[in-house]
This record gives structure tokens, sequence and C-alpha cells, in this order.
């Protein structure tokens, strides 16, 4: 028997239909919620309630079988975490500037073309600050087309990246300079991105789950802090699916507290939480349009 209850008006899962529910998730959208039964109860109680649903059995064997994209995206805008802030791990962002870009503008002086994937971008602060440096760099250096995809499965952040509008006080870790330059007011407590920073980055919806099929392959791939919820088979897999979409001498940056499988990662280690592709093997494209992410 299904034991799901309402005990004073708290929605609890059972096991069985908790099994059932983080089968679902880490088969479709990679995220191992097995430690979080209580981040489940509390996520859904309000979106279960809120369908008519009366207990978790009910909606689970909803979700299990629907093709109703709404309700798929109610339920990874719960589930996600979507943690993120402004010059996280500001390591990497020296690293772009400072050896990443200068190795890039050399090798592909001939195409003045680049592309820069933010793979799990949540609500926009990772991929704006990277416009932010692509900005700068490329300022006084005629004719490059550079360009930032940023995707996620989350909608919710999605849309809020999208928008680009941030609380100024969430803001006060960017260079002065940056504040100066780059940001404008909205009101008085919130502030937004000038066009061209704005602009430079596409926002798309992709599951990190599903084969990559952008046309244009990447010369460096951002995904930081997003593969910590997947299983080692699957986050072994994503690394392939990453390595083949990486142009030939391009990079691949993960969390700071995030490691790769050693034995069988293709790239090669430069540093920790970061790596690249070897520069022999060519897979460089020529670019097409800039919306033919
Ligand atoms: C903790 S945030 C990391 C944001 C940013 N990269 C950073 O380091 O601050 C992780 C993001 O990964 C996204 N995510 C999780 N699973 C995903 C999947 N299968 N496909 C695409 N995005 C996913 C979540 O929605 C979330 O916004």
């Amino acid at each position: 028997m299904n034991d799901t209850t309402i005990t004073f008006d708290k929605l609890t899962i059972s096991q069985e239909d908790f099994i059932r529910l983080v089968q679902f998730v880490q088969k479709n959208y990679g995220i191992n919620l097995i430690q979080k039964k209580h981040l489940i109860e509390s996520r859904l109680a309000s979106t279960i309630k809120g369908k008519g649903f009366t207990s978790f059995s009910q909606y689970v064997s909803y979700i299990l079988n629907t093709n109703n994209p709404k309700d798929l995206e109610v339920l990874l805008n719960k589930l996600t975490t979507n943690h993120t802030f402004f010059m996280r791990e500001n390591s990497h962002f020296d690293f772009f500037r400072d050896t990443i870009l200068p190795h890039i503008e050399k090798t592909k002086m001939s195409r003045k073309f680049l592309s820069i994937w933010s793979a799990g971008c949540s609500s926009g602060q990772e991929p704006y600050t990277l416009s932010m440096i692509l900005c700068d760099y490329f300022k006084n250096k005629p004719g490059w087309d550079t360009r930032v995809l940023a995707t996620d499965i989350s909608m919710n952040v999605l849309n809020k990246a999208k928008e680009g509008i941030y609380l100024k006080e969430d803001t006060k870790e960017l260079p002065q300079s940056w504040q100066r330059t780059y940001l404008v007011s909205v009101n008085e407590e919130q502030c937004t991105f000038v066009p061209k920073i704005k602009n430079n980055v596409i926002f798309k919806e992709f599951n990190l789950m599903d084969p990559i099929q952008f046309k244009i392959p990447f010369d460096v791939i951002f995904c930081r802090n997003v593969m910590i919820y997947f299983d080692q088979p699957t986050k072994d897999a994503l690394i392939q699916r990453f390595y083949k979409a990486t142009n030939a001498g391009g990079y691949l940056l993960i969390g700071h507290s995030e490691t790769l499988n050693k034995e069988n990662c293709p790239y090669q280690y430069l540093m920790p939480a970061t790596y690249q592709k070897k520069q022999t093997t060519s897979t460089v494209k020529k670019p097409g349009i800039f919306n033919s992410y």
C-alpha cells in the first residue's frame, strides 16, 4: 500500500514515491536528489496543493506520465538549486582574462571569432561577467566577434537572467570600473547592464542530459557548480559530450569543489577546476550567424 499521508496540513512523501521521483529526475535531468527527501517535501508541497492533488503519490504518478511541459517546468524550477553570485570563484575570471583570452587571440587571429558557453548559468551573473571581460579585452581590437551562450534548465532563473536586473547590493563585488561603465540604474535598489553587455549573451533553455547539437563548437565551456548534483556516470558522459563540443585548444572550467574522473577524462588537466583540449586534433568549424546556437 502507498503510505503517502497528510499530517497536520503537511504533505509527506512515502519512500516508494520518493524513489520513483528521484529516479525520474535523475534519468531525465541528471540531478541526484537521493539525500534530499526534506527538500522535495518542502519545495513541492505548495505545487501539489495548488494543482489540487491531495497526496505526493497522486502528484508523482501524474508527473511520471505527463507530457505537459508547464508541469515539468514547475518541477524543475522547484527542484534545481540555483545559488550563484557575482565574482564567484573569481580566480577563473582572472585566468580567463590573463591566459585563455591571449591564447585564443593568438590562435584564432585569422578568424577573429570566439565562442563561450556558460552551461548551467542560473540567473546570469556568470555569463554577464564573461561578457564584461570580453568587452574590456577586445575594446581596442577591432573585428572580433565574441559571443556567450548561456543555458539552464530552470526557466525561472533563465527568465531572470534574460531580464538582467539585479539588486545594486548584489553587484557591489564587481570592480568599480565595471560598475561605472557597464551598469545603469533601474531604480533606487536595482540596476542592469548596458546593451552592449546584454546583447553579447544569448540565453537558451538546454538540458545538459541532451545531445549537444549547437552548430558552433566552443573555445571555452564554463560548467561550474552544476555537476556536483550529478552522479559519476552522468558526469563522465557529459564530459565526453563537452569534449566533442570543444574546439582543439579550448578549455573546460568546472567548480572548485568538483573533480573529474582522471582515468577517463579526455581533457588535459591544467590546474584545479581547469582543463584543456589538446591543440592537435582540429575540430574548428566556421562560425555561422549569431543566432545559430
Ligand atoms: C548552483 S547553479 C550554478 C550557477 C553558476 N554556474 C555558478 O557557478 O554560480 C547550478 C545550475 O545548474 C542548473 N542545472 C542543473 N541540472 C541541469 C541540467 N540537467 N541541464 C542544465 N542545467 C542544469 C540548475 O538549474 C542551476 O541553475
